[in-house]
C-alpha cells in the first residue's frame, strides 16, 4: 500500500513490542538496566505512566531480554471481577501455554509429571473457557462464570509452588519466573472498588516464592495503592513512571520499522507536523502511531503527495470532522463550549465557563457530553477538571497560526 513511500504497510501498529519485536525498542536504557537487576531477585515492580507511552513494551522487553529467566510470551491483562483463583489459574495457564508453545525455549520443563498434569487439568478446562486467546498478544477472561473456581483453592497454590520449584531447579535463579499484568489503572479499565478488591485478593499470590511480577498501570497507581491497600502498597518495592520518548527516540522507533522490513524510505511526514503530532498527543507513542496512520492511508494514493505536510493534516481533520461539529452547531451551547476547548487546551471549567459566558453547572454537564461524544478529553488533577480538544479536532479545527475554525488552510 505505502509502496510510493518505500515503507512497510505495518509501519504504524500498535502492538506493544513483544518478544518478536525486540530490535523495535527504543530508548529507557537506564530504566531497563536497573529493572532488569532488581528482577534478578524475587520482586514486585510497578511501571506506572500515561496511556499509550509505552509501560506493557518496556516490562516485555526487559523479561524477554533477561537470559536464563522464564517468562510467558503473553502478558496478563486483568478484568475488572477477576477473584484470586481466576487471577492464579490464569498464571497457571500462561505458563504451561508458554511450556507446550512451539518454538519455546523452555521445551525442557515437559518433561516434568506435574506440568504435564497442570496442562491437562488446564486443557481440560478447555483454555476458551477461560478466555485465553491463541492470538498470541493477549490473555483474558470476561467478567463472568469462572471455570477455575472448580479447582479447589488449595490445589491452584499448591500447583503455583510446584511449577516454581521445578522452573527454579532448572533454571538455578533466586526468582526464576517473571509474570507481566497488565490494565491495573483506575480510569478505564477498574473502578477504584475493583481495583482495590482485586489488589487485596491477590496480595498472597504476588508473594509466592519464585514468581516475580512486573504491573503495569496507570500514572498514580503507586499512590492510590500506598493509600487503599497498604497491604499490597507494603509488598512492592519499586515504582517506575515511564516517561514519554523523545522525539529523537520516536523518530528512530519508526526508522528501525523501515529498516526492519528491509526497506529504504524516508519517513514522509513534514517534520514540523510530526513535532505538533508529538507535542499534542503528551508523548503518547500510541496516539502518534493513530494518527500518522490515518493520514498515510489518506495521502498514499495521491500522486502529488511525497510529504504530508501540517495543512494536509489539518485539511484531512478537518474533513474528517465537519459533519460532526455542524451537529454540534445545534446546540446553543455545546458548540461554543467545543469551540473554546479546542482554542484553550488545558482550560479549567472555572475559565471555560467564564469564557462561553455560562454557569459552571451547564458547562459541566456539557463536557460531559462532548467528551462522551469524543470531542474533548477530561483530565483530573486533584480536584480541579482540565479540558482538551481530542487530537484530531485539535489538528483540525484550531486555529493555530492564527485561522479561524472552519477555515482550513489549503
Ligand atoms: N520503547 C519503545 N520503543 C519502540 N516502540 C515503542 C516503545 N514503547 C512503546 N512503543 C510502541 O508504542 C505503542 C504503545 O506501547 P505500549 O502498548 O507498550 O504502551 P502502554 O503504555 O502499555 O499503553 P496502555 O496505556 O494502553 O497500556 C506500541 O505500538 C509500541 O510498539
Ligand atoms: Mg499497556
Amino acid at each position: 500500500m505505502f509502496e510510493k513511500w518505500n515503507i512497510p504497510d505495518d509501519i504504524c501498529d500498535n502492538y506493544p513490542i513483544g518478544l518478536n519485536s525486540l530490535d523495535l525498542f527504543v530508548g529507557h536504557s537506564e530504566q531497563t538496566k536497573f529493572l532488569s537487576g532488581i528482577l534478578t531477585n524475587k520482586s514486585v515492580v510497578l511501571l506506572e505512566g500515561e496511556i499509550g507511552v509505552g509501560k506493557t513494551s518496556l516490562g516485555n522487553y526487559i523479561r524477554h531480554s533477561k537470559k536464563g529467566f522464564f517468562s510467558p510470551l503473553l502478558e496478563i491483562p486483568c478484568k475488572p471481577k477477576w477473584d484470586n483463583d481466576t487471577f492464579m489459574g490464569i498464571v497457571l495457564a500462561a505458563i504451561v501455554k508458554e511450556i507446550m508453545r512451539s518454538g519455546t525455549p523452555h521445551k525442557k520443563l515437559r518433561k516434568h509429571e506435574t506440568i504435564r498434569e497442570i496442562n491437562e487439568k488446564f486443557s481440560d478446562l478447555k483454555l476458551a473457557n477461560l478466555g485465553i486467546t491463541g492470538a498470541g498478544f493477549g490473555i483474558s477472561k470476561g467478567s463472568g462464570f469462572s471455570r477455575t473456581s472448580f479447582i479447589n483453592q488449595t490445589i491452584l497454590i499448591d500447583y503455583l509452588l510446584k511449577v516454581g520449584e521445578i522452573i527454579g531447579e532448572q533454571y538455578r535463579q533466586p526468582a526464576p519466573i517473571i509474570m507481566q499484568v497488565n490494565n491495573l489503572d483506575t480510569r478505564y479499565s477498574f473502578s477504584e472498588d475493583d481495583l482495590t478488591r482485586l489488589f487485596n485478593d491477590i496480595r498472597d499470590t504476588l508473594q509466592i516464592p519464585n514468581i516475580s511480577w512486573i504491573i503495569c498501570g496507570d500514572s498514580g497507581l503507586g499512590n492510590f495503592l500506598k493509600k487503599n491497600v497498604p497491604r499490597v502498597g507494603q509488598i512492592i518495592n519499586t515504582i517506575v513512571t515511564v516517561e514519554p520518548l523523545s522525539f529523537e527516540e520516536i523518530i528512530t522507533a519508526f526508522r528501525l520499522r523501515i529498516k526492519k522490513a528491509g526497506m529504504k524510505g524516508e519517513f514522509p511526514v513534514e517534520p514540523g507536523l510530526l513535532k505538533y503530532i508529538y507535542d499534542i498527543s503528551n508523548g503518547s507513542f500510541r496516539e502518534i502511531l493513530n494518527i500518522i496512520y490515518q493520514l498515510l492511508v489518506r495521502y498514499y494514493n495521491e500522486p502529488l503527495v511525497t510529504t504530508i505536510t501540517g495543512e494536509h493534516a489539518r485539511f484531512f481533520f478537518y474533513e474528517a470532522g465537519r459533519r460532526h461539529v455542524e451537529t454540534l452547531k445545534k446546540s446553543k451551547i455545546q458548540y461554543p463550549v467545543f469551540e473554546a476547548v479546542v482554542n484553550h487546551p488545558g482550560i479549567n471549567q472555572k475559565n471555560l465557563s467564564k469564557l462561553v459566558g455560562k454557569q459552571q453547572s451547564n458547562v459541566s454537564r456539557v463536557t460531559k457530553e462532548l467528551e462522551a461524544m469524543g470531542f474533548i478529553i477530561v483530565k483530573k488533577e486533584g480536584r480541579v477538571n482540565y479540558y482538551y480538544p481530542d487530537i484530531k479536532y485539535r489538528i483540525g479545527f484550531s486555529n493555530i497560526n492564527g485561522n479561524k475554525m472552519n477555515d482550513p488552510v489549503v
